[in-house]
């Protein structure tokens, strides 16, 4: 593996599952990342990609080292040929190539702006990191995708043994508007597995056509969660009406009575959640979150080993 920022980065996504899982019950240390260190760079927030990475790190006794770009950095220039002589400080060609001086592994988060929807798509920012990196790049999310996530959560549903399973995506409301990311990721690693895949969504929340070729797609809910044995829920703001949120008439926040229409479904969300806004807090309490939270580290320590076996 050269760099981990798509499923086609992957050669075969399910020994990659089939790798996480192995990780996970059979011991998880070591010493594969030994004189070898982890740069974790992150322009945005985040609590379980940056603490599962660097927990996977750690068990392969890889050294550390994280940094808040937008807080702690330069202000860093994009463009090509700027001249530099406003309110940016530093070009992310030197800035990369500075930080992969000091790393083997190079772990980079970059949220959409949601404002430019060819710029986003066109993972602007994680291709400055490719392109200027002298080592591997991990995607910890990017302006379209979250690789680490989704395949987390195809070990996570992997784990629960129902072969064949029922899966549906489900739009939940949400009070800001957020990016596409987790969704397109997931239909992009599930439409790679024998899984069959409802997407549901109100109108206006359409995904690219990139993402939902072979997708069964539904703006019935309540149709779509009957016989589901997995229910992965995720927000995200309007594709076609780029980063707006169109007003939607109908309730879409997951409740046990929801619930109750699937085959005994599980509820499944990348957290952080909105409680009571996206699912209900008996939904949540019962559901496979944690699980998936705990697999992050396991996930991320599979792409860890695959990158570290290819330097
Ligand atoms: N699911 C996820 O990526 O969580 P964080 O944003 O906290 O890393």
């Amino acid at each position: 593996m050269k760099n981990f920022t798509s499923v086609h980065d992957i050669k075969h996504p399910q020994s990659l599952i089939q790798q996480v899982l192995e990780i996970k019950n059979n011991g998880k240390r070591s010493t594969l990342g030994t004189n070898k260190t982890l740069a974790l760079i992150f322009f945005n927030p985040s609590l379980r990609t940056r603490l599962s990475t660097q927990n996977a790190a750690i068990n392969l006794d890889m050294d550390v080292i994280v940094m808040n770009i937008n807080k702690n950095g330069w202000n860093i220039e994009f463009e090509d040929g700027s001249v530099m002589d406003g309110s940016t400080q530093e070009h992310i060609k030197d800035a990369v190539q500075v930080i992969s001086g000091y790393c083997d592994i190079m772990g980079v988060r970059t949220f959409a702006n949601l404002k430019n929807r060819d710029e986003d798509y066109e993972e602007k920012v994680l291709k400055k990191f490719i392109e200027h990196s002298n080592v591997p790049v991990i995607s910890l999310e990017s302006a379209t995708l979250h690789p680490l996530q989704s395949l987390t959560d195809l070990a996570t549903i992997a784990e629960s043994n129902i072969p064949k399973p029922n899966i549906v995506l489900s739009w939940a409301p949400h009070p800001k508007a957020l990016p596409q990311a987790v969704a397109n990721s997931f239909l992009q690693w599930i439409t790679k597995t024998d899984a069959a895949i409802t997407l549901t969504h109100p109108k206006g929340y359409g995904l690219s056509k990139r993402f939902t070729d072979g997708v069964a797609i539904t703006n019935d809910q309540e149709s779509a969660l009957e016989n589901a044995d997995f229910v992965y829920t995720k927000n995200w703001s309007s594709y076609s009406q780029y980063g707006q949120t169109p007003s939607v008439e109908n309730d879409w926040t997951i409740s046990q009575e929801k619930m109750d229409l699937t085959n005994n479904g599980k509820f499944m969300h990348c957290l952080p959640i909105r409680r009571n806004v996206v699912a209900t807090d008996e939904v949540i309490d019962k559901s496979l979150v944690f699980e998936q939270t705990k697999n992050r580290e396991y996930a991320a320590q599979a792409v860890l080993q695959n990158l570290l076996e290819d330097l």
